[in-house]
């Protein structure tokens, strides 16, 4: 390790924080981890684990959306299985019309729909992209091109057209291009960005070379010139699978509407709760999604439509709790970055996922509460040497006091503790003592620790000379520390002389 000054010395237990075991980065997941020679390939892809596996694998990580990873875990593995069964037998004819698993997530924010497929990818270590729909235009001139997401796909395993064959591409706000039924306006385009996206989800071939794009011709004439021949600048999509997903608010009411048309004793009821909500999604059929504003190709290309539930507050919970959970890890894992030691009462926790099932945002809320709380800390720790910090129901009433309590608190107990190792000394400050050295370094205007040491240079040496193993600092030590000691030594002295 870099011994230079200013670098901290990470110590054993930060070490261990460091160690713990922990979710890969959500935003860094997705490029598969390379073979031997760093480099992924197609022979790293897990296409041999069982649904069970996966699933298995999953619940270390994600919390209280049970079947909606039963039904992507089981999909995912069979899509991969049959791509398998296909690489090894060549022979096997095609079945013509054949539709892979491309699967449609529907839920609200932050309950787990990208984490989900993230952590899949992951697992399979196949390449992941995610893109959003509404950044995409019929013509892929303005914003991007739906085909820009399969380019990603191979510029992230540096250019392995092969095993980008085998990614996953999300599509996140997948609803925002339903048309709304009116013919005009951005609804054409809307359903244009469904058409051209059709042609992916099924197969394709997708040139590597953008058309208008100066650069990737540029490189493919250099590639040429290299090697001596035109290298491969096709992507095949036929094993790319597809994941989309969205809120799809107002989907409810339509599945609602269905069900009331139909009769079969259900009247419609006003859509109140959360439950409400589900209880509906559970009943969508395909015919909501193209009274959504989804052509019916469009759907028919998207055989595995599942829903995530929103999190209760235990749910919230159990995600701080889990040794897994990026919000609780990943913020451990900054304060060890400062050499600070962090910890959680259970109950802030509860009070946590409280607070953030207020915001309604899922998880993503519970990244926002705790920044709240413990960004002072982020903020002041670093710069003093508090080697530990424990988030009590305290800190969460008032961080502010809190923090400012800690930080003196760990001034004079650092203070006390260097003074006992080098002079073998106990020091203990007196209630009086301990306000005085805050409203004395207050007024000049420096830290506490500063104030401590300057004041109480002198007493390391005199303390020893008068042979003492205990003293208490008192108000009176403060206002004229010098002063003291030098009566003090005088007293002793005396005492000595006249014995
Ligand atoms: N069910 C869950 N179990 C555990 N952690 C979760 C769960 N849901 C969300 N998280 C945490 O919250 C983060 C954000 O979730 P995610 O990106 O999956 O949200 P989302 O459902 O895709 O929502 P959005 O529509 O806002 O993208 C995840 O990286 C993960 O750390
Ligand atoms: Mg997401």
């Amino acid at each position: 390790m870099n011994k230079d000054k200013g670098t901290f010395h990470i110590d054993g237990r930060i070490q261990e924080i460091l160690q713990e075991q922990m979710m890969p980065d959500p935003e860094e997941m997705g490029t598969p981890p390379g073979g031997k020679s760093g480099e992924p390939t197609v022979e790293d892809i897990r296409f041999d684990i069982t649904p069970e596996e996966l699933i298995d694998y999953l619940s270390d990580y994600i919390v209280g959306q049970d079947k909606a990873m039963e039904i992507v875990a089981t999909k995912i593995c069979t899509h991969f299985h049959r791509m398998r069964l296909e690489r090894e037998n060549p022979e096997l004819p095609r079945i013509v019309g054949n539709v892979k698993s491309n699967m449609l997530l529907i839920g609200p924010t932050g309950v787990g729909k990208t984490y989900l497929i993230r952590l899949i990818a992951s697992k399979l270590r196949v390449p992941f992209v995610k893109g959003d729909a509404t950044k995409f235009s019929e013509t892929g001139y303005v914003g991007g091109d739906v085909e820009d997401l399969v380019r990603e796909l191979v510029y992230q395993v540096d250019g392995n057209i092969k095993l980008a064959e085998y990614g996953i591409i999300y599509i996140d706000e997948i609803d925002k291009i339903a048309s709304s039924g009116n013919w005009n306006g951005p609804d054409v385009s809307r359903s244009g960005v469904q058409r051209n996206l059709l042609k992916l989800m099924e197969e394709t071939e997708v040139d590597m070379k953008v058309p208008h794009d100066l650069a990737s011709q540029m490189e493919a004439v250099i590639e040429t010139q290299r090697t001596g021949k035109a290298a491969r600048k096709k992507v095949n999509t036929r094993n790319i699978l597809f994941v989309m997903s969205g809120a799809f608010q107002g989907l409810p009411d339509i599945i609602s509407r269905r069900l009331k048309r139909g009769g079969m004793g259900f009247t419609g009821v006003a859509i109140t709760s959360v439950e409400d909500v589900e209880n509906l999604l559970e009943k969508q059929h395909t015919q909501d999604l193209m009274d959504y504003g989804f052509e019916s190709e469009f759907i028919g290309r998207i055989p595995v439509v599942t829903h995530l539930r929103t999190l209760d507050e235990d749910g919230l919970f159990r995600i701080l709790k889990s040794p897994n959970s990026a919000v609780i890890q990943g913020k451990r894992r900054d304060f060890a970055a400062y050499g600070v030691d962090l910890t959680f009462d259970d109950d802030t926790l509860r009070l946590i996922a409280k607070e953030a099932h207020k915001i309604a945002t899922g998880a993503r809320g519970l990244v926002s509460v705790v920044e709240k709380y413990l960004l002072p800390f982020e903020r002041s720790l670093p710069s003093t040497n508090v080697k530990k910090l424990h988030v009590t129901l305290d800190l969460l009433e008032n961080p502010d006091a809190f923090l400012k309590e800690l930080i003196r608190k760990h001034a004079f107990e650092s203070f006390t503790d260097r003074f006992f190792k080098t002079t073998g000394i106990k020091l203990e400050f007196s209630t009086g003592a301990v306000k005085a050295a805050i409203d004395l370094a207050a007024e000049r205007g420096v830290t506490l620790r500063n104030f401590l040491d300057d004041a109480l240079k002198d007493y390391e040496y005199g303390l020893k000379l008068v042979g003492k193993s205990k003293f208490i600092i008192t108000r009176s030590v403060l206002s004229d520390p010098k002063a003291y000691l030098d009566k003090l030594v005088k007293q002793s002295y005396k005492g000595k002389a006249e014995k």
